[in-house]
């Protein structure tokens, strides 16, 4: 099986590089952002039509979510009609298409852990753009598309320039107060875990759709800090605030835990985002 990525050098696209399964006889093969601007639209359907492939997994995106308010035309362009191209080529060749999408297409509004068939409300143009790559995967049934929020990996996320774990592990290193916000509960998910999830739907060819995939439980933002501090046992000195101390130029959902019972009912259980955490600091810790 060929396997194409495309964002292989994200946070995502690494992990699925390294964790690819030894003993299935999968090739992998990657463009990147050099050889394809996902920008260029007219580009993506030509080039990836002479391609010879069997599955092309897209974890590219535009996710810097705070620039994407002010650049709504490069991040339409790479997170919804760069996808409608890559649903275009894999229809029309019989492909697998695996996107990747986001928690940030909710309002947040609900109270209880979100499931697939709710209805995505986004409030951010991030979020927006996001959703619209969602309908343009699923207008062909084949495609399966995995909503996942709050990574963590060991690459930490290129646009974002990092992720949340180094950042506090950062900060405790400064011996600053921290100042966390409690007020904003989601899934952490490891990408090292979500790349197996994926290798695992391929070994399975899972039912095609929309799964929420990320690691079981969730936490505000302040939580997770605090799981964070705890294993590295910091003495920093970790306080609470709300999300208007530091308002964001996107607007954030306040809730948008993710239920992963459908994705579980296929492949498996799926560990706890603590359990997680503890693998990434325990590999992390072996890297540094
Ligand atoms: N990070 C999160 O917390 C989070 C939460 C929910 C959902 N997601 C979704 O999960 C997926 C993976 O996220 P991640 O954290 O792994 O992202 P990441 O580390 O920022 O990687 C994104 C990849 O997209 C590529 N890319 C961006 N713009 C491009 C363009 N114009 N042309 C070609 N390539 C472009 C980047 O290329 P370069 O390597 O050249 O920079 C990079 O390899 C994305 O779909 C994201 O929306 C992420």
């Amino acid at each position: 099986m060929k396997i194409l990525i495309i964002g292989s050098r994200g946070q995502l696209g690494s992990d699925l590089m390294r964790t690819k399964p030894l003993h299935n006889k999968i090739d992998i093969v990657s463009i990147n952002r050099s050889q394809l601007d996902l920008s260029d639209t007219a580009r993506i359907y030509p080039l990836l039509i002479e391609q010879s492939f069997d599955v092309l997994i897209n974890c590219a995106a535009y996710n810097r979510v705070d620039d994407a308010e002010s650049n709504v035309h490069e991040a339409y362009l790479v997170n919804a009609y760069a996808v409608r191209e890559f649903a275009r080529v894999c229809e029309k060749q019989k492909h697998i298409f695996i996107h990747i999408s986001s928690d940030y297409v909710f309002s947040g509004n609900k109270s209880t852990p979100y499931i697939e068939a709710d209805l995505p409300i986004p409030l951010s143009v991030y979020g927006t753009s996001k959703a619209l790559g969602e309908v343009f995967a699923l207008e062909y049934s084949e495609n399966i598309i995995l909503r996942t929020a709050s990574l963590f990996g060991i690459a930490g996320s290129r646009g974002k320039g990092g992720n949340f774990v180094a950042s506090i592990i950062n900060k405790t290193k400064e011996k600053k107060p921290i100042e966390v916000v409690n007020d904003i509960t989601m899934s952490p998910t490891s990408t090292k875990d979500l790349a197996q999830w994926i290798w695992i739907i391929l070994e399975n060819k899972i039912q095609p759709g929309m799964y929420n995939a990320v690691n079981t439980g969730h936490a505000t933002w302040f939580n997770f800090a605090q799981e964070i501090i705890s294993h590295i046992k910091s003495d920093a000195n970790l306080s609470v605030v709300t999300s208007t101390t530091y308002p964001h130029k996107a607007i954030r959902p306040r809730y948008s835990v993710l239920d992963n019972a459908k994705l579980t009912a296929q492949i498996g259980s799926i560990r706890s985002w603590q359990e997680a955490l503890t693998d990434y600091l325990q590999e992390k810790r072996y890297r540094t």
